[in-house]
């Protein structure tokens, strides 16, 4: 395992922890090469300022609580920021709809990226089967998951011909080729993260779940902007 890799799943260990946090899973994520946008933690009001003008605008500020795993539900994400004046505000608001709907929640403060254009929705999943070990998962985000079920599995490890076997074999498929006028988007970006989270589950035994979701496909690239990885 890499060394940043054993870095990461230890502090977890040590502080109790088996869900990894956005900015910890997304860190996982880079450190295999998987495309994703940074999210750059921020414990003060301060620090946030001074890491939104590093990243630039627009962007992303996120709650960060170990307690908090659906952040969206309790007013803990804020998108399309554009100055620091609403880089203050959204802090403030992120912070006190925490306190207000997770009233015990042990808050670090929250995280910070940059916003990615939005792209077709897809979903790279993976959990820890008691017989099969890590199987593989791959669908469009969204409803194609939630309400059709419209998914394909493989168990890892997976090469690249595998990798684009699950992506043509999902029902929606024709959205990914350039459905109506709109573009095809780049298959072979998506067969790259599937190969690597298939390497990363193959170094790092105690994963016990990864959610990309959602993961943003442009005509060229892709970007993972929610990450959540699950230990043992
Ligand atoms: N960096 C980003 N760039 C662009 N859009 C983003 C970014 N981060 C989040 N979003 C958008 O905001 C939505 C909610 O963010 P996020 O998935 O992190 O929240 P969440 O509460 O963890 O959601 P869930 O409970 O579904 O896991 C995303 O589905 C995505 O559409
Ligand atoms: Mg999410």
């Amino acid at each position: 395992m890499k060394k940043e890799a054993k870095t990461i799943i230890d502090k977890a260990r040590r502080e109790g922890r088996k869900v990894l946090m956005e900015n910890e899973s997304k860190d996982l994520c880079l450190l295999y090469g998987i495309p994703a946008t940074k999210a750059y933690v921020a414990k003060t009001l301060d620090e946030a300022v001074e890491i939104s003008k590093k990243i630039g605008f627009p962007l992303v500020m996120k709650i960060l609580s170990p307690d908090i795993i659906h952040k969206s539900d309790v007013g803990g994400v804020i998108l399309n920021i554009t100055s620091v004046e609403e880089v203050i505000e959204a802090y403030r608001k992120v912070i006190s709809n925490a306190k207000k709907y997770v009233p015990n929640a042990r808050i670090i403060g929250v995280t910070i990226q940059k916003q990615a254009p939005k792209g077709l929705e897809v979903i790279v999943g993976c959990i820890k089967d008691p017989n099969f070990g890590h199987v593989l998962m791959f669908g469009l985000g969204g409803i194609f998951v939630e309400v059709i079920k419209d998914v394909s599995f493989r168990i890892a490890p997976v090469n690249e011909n595998e990798a684009r076997e699950m992506i043509n074999e999902i029902k929606a498929k024709p959205l990914l080729y350039g459905y109506r006028g709109h573009e095809k988007v780049d298959i072979d970006t998506i067969v790259d993260i599937i190969t690597k989270v298939s390497e990363m589950v193959g170094e790092i035994k105690e994963i016990e779940q990864i959610d990309l979701n959602p993961i943003f496909v442009y005509s060229h690239g892709a970007k993972v902007v929610d990450a959540r990885i699950i230990l043992e």
